[in-house]
Order: structure tokens, then C-alpha cells, then sequence
């Protein structure tokens, strides 16, 4: 079966390789489920992978197996899978896989203090092959109305994480009932954030470079949320003009925002750090400033990275309910196809188009052929 695969710190080694197709007899106990992949997102992730900025092959290998944006269709199962899969079950794996701290072991393995194990990412082969193995307690089954976005889970998931420990931290208030929040980028994550935003209800105001209109602008605007340019306005000015607001989420990662946004916060606010932001940066910033404020007003920053299977469950019904509130906003942003795995070349320029929202490969066609 065709895959894509990376050498990993070798810049410009991503290739289409032939892989022996997985067998559910490689999982020990029947404990297999096989996957036929229908599609895979791309994500910066991917971009510096590709750029041999990040990324570890499995033990013993030179070549790392691309994708964790993974959506696809059960194939076959062995006989010791009791739960809810079956042939033609959709599914969208996580991202992680376990270690052996003690998170790893009550399923939080988001929080693991082993180095991840990271599908497509780190030391496991990615989803952008043809099949691939898993076992049932890594598949989320996504319901058969989400085919055409079901992709968008694992971003999704990233989000339902961020937003899922805002409200365990501030539990700590008895009363947290968010209100307004700004969200900066207007990227996937962006826009996914503010969509689960505007799904609890939230006064969402999204904060990035680009002066309206454009897609992603117009995007916002049919969530029934706010779009500011930074180019008019700074996060302050954001948090003068639409604030004070009890959550900032950043996702634009422009790392001085983490220091900014304490400032847009009102007493209580949090502030929800969500990009992985690679190399030096430095800069001045008023930490006297920044330090009084969090203490005197009881605010908090948090970073979150991943997210657990419980997070995917819940992306799952955000995407149910989003269809159902925004009919075909989910599908707007699966801007950019790359058809098949034989093309590495194409990945790359999907991943460099500036325009892009979402680059995905479509690994099976039948969904495209379906009406
Ligand atoms: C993935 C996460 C992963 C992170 C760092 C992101 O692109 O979505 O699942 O933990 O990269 O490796």
C-alpha cells in the first residue's frame, strides 16, 4: 500500500512509499482493528515535520509515516474487539498513544510525563497510508452525517481540550459562566474555537492580522461573532471596545499574545495558550506589570497541548451540533484537497498555500464520488 513518509531532521525528504498492508493479526489477542483511511488533514505540524524541524521516527526505523488528522473507515476487527466497531464504522483515531506514567495509565495520556508517543508525530507511524492498525480504545466512532467533516475532529479535539480546562481551573470560582472571549488567529483553530465558542452561547470577538473581508473573516461572521484586523486594533483595544473577557484563547501563535492578553482580561479571566511555537522570540515586556495584574486580579494562564479521548467524544457532538446550528460552515473550511498519496510534492504546495484554511489528502475517493 502507498504511504507518505518523512526522514526525520532531513529536510525535504518527504517521499510516496510502498508499505506491507497491516494485518489485525499483527495485534496480539485479536485485540486489531484494521483501518482503510478515507482522509487526512495537514497542519503546521506536518509543515515543520516536512521542514525537518520536528518529528521522531518509530525505534528502529528511518522513516516516520505522516498524518495524526486521521479519518477513516473500519475495515475489519479482530475477535477480541467486543465495543461498538465494526466493518464500515467511521472512525477518527487519537492522537496519542500510551507510555507508562502514572497519566498514561488512567487514560490521561495528554498529560503524560513520558516523551509523547505521537501518531504521525512522534516515535508511531502516522494515518497517511492507505490502511493502518490501531486498537478499539484509540478510535472514536464518528456517526455516518459527519463523513464530509469528520477530518476536522483532531483540531477540533485541541480545542474541546483548551476549552474543557478552562472550566476544570475555574471551577475554582463556583460561578463560571464565560461570557465574552476573544479568540486570537483566525486559522483552523481559531475558527474551530470560536465556533465551539459560539456553540455555548459565548460573545466571541477573533482577533487576527488580516483586514476584512476574506474568507476566514466572512467565516467569523457567520458564527454571529466579531472580526478585528490587528492591523486597527491591539488586543487591549480589542479588550477596551468588546471586553473585559473571561477567556482569551490563543491560536494564532503569536507567541507576545501570551503576555498581551493578561491585560484583555477581566478580574478571574483565563488566558488559554494553544501554539507550539518553535525557535527564539525574544522581547520586552512589562513583567511588574503583567505580575500584579495576574495576582491582583486572580487570573491564569494555561497552555494546552493534545487532548484525550474524552475530548474527541466531545468534538464529536460539537460537530454534530454545529451542523445543526451552521449548516455547511464546518465544509468552508476544507479548502484545500490533495487527491491520493502518490503525489508528495503536492502535499508540500497544499501546506505552503497562504490562502489554504484546511489542506487535506483525500487517501479514498468514495466519499467524493458519493452525492
Ligand atoms: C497535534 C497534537 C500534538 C502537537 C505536538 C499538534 O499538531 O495536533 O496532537 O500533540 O502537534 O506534537
Amino acid at each position: 500500500m502507498l504511504a507518505i513518509a518523512v526522514r526525520p531532521g532531513s529536510p525535504g525528504s518527504v517521499h510516496a512509499r510502498e508499505l506491507d498492508r497491516p494485518s489485525i493479526g499483527d495485534v496480539p489477542d485479536g485485540r486489531g482493528v484494521l483501518v482503510r483511511t478515507i482522509r487526512v488533514g495537514l497542519c503546521g505540524t506536518d509543515r515543520e515535520i516536512i521542514d525537518g524541524l520536528f518529528g521522531t521516527p518509530p525505534e528502529g526505523a528511518d522513516h516516520l509515516v505522516l498524518g495524526h488528522e486521521s479519518l477513516g473507515r473500519v475495515e475489519a476487527v479482530g475477535d477480541g474487539v467486543a465495543g461498538q466497531l465494526e466493518p464500515g464504522t467511521l472512525v477518527v483515531a487519537t492522537v496519542r498513544r500510551s507510555g507508562t506514567s502514572p497519566y498514561d495509565r488512567i487514560g490521561m495520556y495528554d498529560f503524560t510525563t513520558d516523551p509523547p508517543l505521537e501518531r504521525g508525530i512522534n516515535r508511531w507511524h502516522g494515518f497517511l497510508s492507505e490502511f493502518y492498525l490501531d486498537t478499539e480504545d484509540f478510535l472514536v466512532p464518528v456517526p455516518a452525517s459527519l463523513a464530509r467533516v469528520g477530518v476536522l475532529l483532531e483540531p477540533l479535539s485541541i480545542v474541546e481540550k483548551g476549552l474543557a480546562q478552562a472550566d476544570e481551573i475555574q471551577r475554582r470560582l463556583r460561578i463560571w459562566r464565560p461570557q465574552r472571549a476573544a479568540v486570537t488567529g483566525a486559522g483552523t483553530i481559531g475558527l474551530l474555537v470560536t465556533l465551539a465558542l459560539r456553540l455555548r452561547g459565548v460573545d466571541v470577538t477573533v482577533l487576527s492580522r488580516r483586514p476584512a473581508p476574506y474568507r476566514n473573516s466572512d467565516l467569523v461572521k457567520a458564527l454571529g461573532a466579531t472580526y478585528l484586523s490587528t492591523a486597527g486594533t491591539s488586543l487591549a483595544g480589542a479588550g477596551r471596545a468588546c471586553g473585559p473577557f473571561d477567556l482569551v484563547f490563543e491560536a494564532s501563535g503569536h507567541s507576545p499574545f501570551a503576555f498581551e492578553a493578561v491585560g484583555a482580561l477581566g478580574a478571574n479571566g483565563i488566558v488559554v495558550l494553544s501554539g507550539v511555537t518553535g525557535g527564539p522570540r525574544p522581547i520586552e515586556i512589562d513583567a511588574n506589570a503583567i505580575n500584579q495584574d495576574l495576582v491582583l486580579n486572580n487570573k491564569v494562564i494555561v497552555g494546552t497541548v493534545n487532548a484525550s479521548r474524552d475530548d474527541f467524544v466531545r468534538g464529536v457532538e460539537d460537530l454534530v451540533r454545529a451542523e445543526r446550528t451552521y449548516p455547511g460552515w464546518l465544509e468552508r473550511l476544507l479548502t484545500t484537497p490533495v487527491h491520493g498519496l502518490s503525489d508528495a510534492g503536492a502535499i508540500v504546495t497544499a501546506l505552503a498555500d497562504r490562502e489554504a484554511i484546511k489542506a487535506f489528502v483525500v487517501v479514498d475517493r468514495s466519499l467524493d464520488a458519493a452525492p
